[in-house]
């Protein structure tokens, strides 16, 4: 399997810059809520989605064109929103593991943990004004108020076995494709892309941002815990019915029975995992992952031919083969 960091290797020398900024960027006030920042930024990440803004920005350039600084910007306001939203999805999860560190709600509390996540998000709203465009600043804000949705609609519908996968895919485009969607959207606004292009920029990121959820999914199900960085199995545990559930329930009348129940009889969590591994889950969720991941590859079809463009084709096929 390529490795991400391979496949990032156009823009490697970027990345490292973009990593190096983000320390400098949150430059907090308070020495708790910087430590509490650093904890996050420290333990890494596989930074796909900074990757993606500035392969685009470097797709869409006429060859030999550097990246722009506000191009670098953008990929550094996109990681800090992120970051930011792992602050907060941590506490609503009550995680106390990710990226393979400790989070900072178990480190530090949930009080200091929401705050961080809070501050975090108002550094990265300043850093966006100031690049001043206002088409990226109101793209980039709607991404702030989705990720606050898609939370608030996966915490009303848990262990809801009516929950459709129409209901999944919004609350996932809310959670997570927004971002990669808007931003991707974004880079073609800063380089004065056409119209029909930055839409399709649009479309790629969503396309990506869901295959990416679906597949993590997958992975709560399929993967270990040494590998994840995070628990295995806690969406399930918390009701969070993703694709995998989705399609079983369709198969397996009983394991509806068990999560209407809430899993709370002993061995019932057993139970509704070995229903799944027994149904066609998990490949028909993977099924419409690829189906995603093409249709995001479909939506570069206008772009030139160029090592970035090959990046970002590649990557498509990375977040299929991810293993955490
Ligand atoms: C985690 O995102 C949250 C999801 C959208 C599934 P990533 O898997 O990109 O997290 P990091 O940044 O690499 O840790
Ligand atoms: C994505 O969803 C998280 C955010 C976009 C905030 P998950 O809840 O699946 O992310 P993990 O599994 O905790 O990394
Ligand atoms: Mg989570
Ligand atoms: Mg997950």
């Amino acid at each position: 399997m390529t490795s991400v960091t391979s496949l990032f290797a156009p823009v490697e020398d970027d990345l490292a810059q973009l990593v190096e900024n983000l320390k400098q960027l949150i430059g907090a006030r308070h020495p708790v809520l910087f430590a509490a920042a650093e904890h996050l930024f420290k333990s890494g990440g596989k930074r796909v989605r900074p990757a993606i803004v500035l392969l685009l920005a470097r797709a869409v350039a006429d060859a030999g064109v550097e990246i722009s600084p506000r191009h670098r910007r953008l990929a550094e306001i996109t990681e800090m929103i992120h970051n930011a939203s792992l602050f907060h999805d941590d506490v609503v999860d009550e995680a106390e593991m990710r990226r393979g560190v400790t989070t900072v709600n178990y480190e530090f509390g949930n009080r200091i943990a929401i705050q961080a996540g809070d501050f975090l998000f108002a550094q990265a709203s300043w850093y966006l004004a100031n690049l001043d465009n206002l088409e990226v600043v109101k793209l980039l804000s709607e991404v702030i108020k989705d990720l606050a949705e898609g939370e608030i609609q996966q915490g009303f519908s848990s262990f809801d076995v009516a929950l459709t996968l129409e209901n999944y895919l919004e609350k996932s485009y809310y959670k997570t494709a927004s971002l990669i969607a808007n931003s991707s959207k974004a880079v073609g606004v800063l380089s004065e892309a056409p119209a029909d292009l930055t839409q399709d920029f649009y479309e790629f990121g969503r396309a990506v941002g869901l295959a990416f959820q679906i597949v993590d999914d997958i992975l709560d199900f399929t993967s270990t815990v040494d590998a994840l960085g995070k628990p295995a199995c806690a969406d399930l545990k918390s009701g969070n019915l993703t694709a995998p559930v989705l399609f079983a329930m369709e198969e397996k009348p009983y394991l509806q029975v068990l999560i209407e129940r809430e899993l709370t009889e002993p061995g019932d969590l057993e139970e509704a995992i070995a229903l799944i591994n027994h149904s066609q889950g998990i490949a028909r969720s993977r099924a419409l992952a690829e189906e995603y991941a093409a249709s995001a590859v479909q939506r570069l079809a206008k772009l030139p031919a160029s090592d970035a463009k090959q990046a970002l084709i590649e990557l498509t096929d990375y977040i299929l083969k991810r293993l955490y």
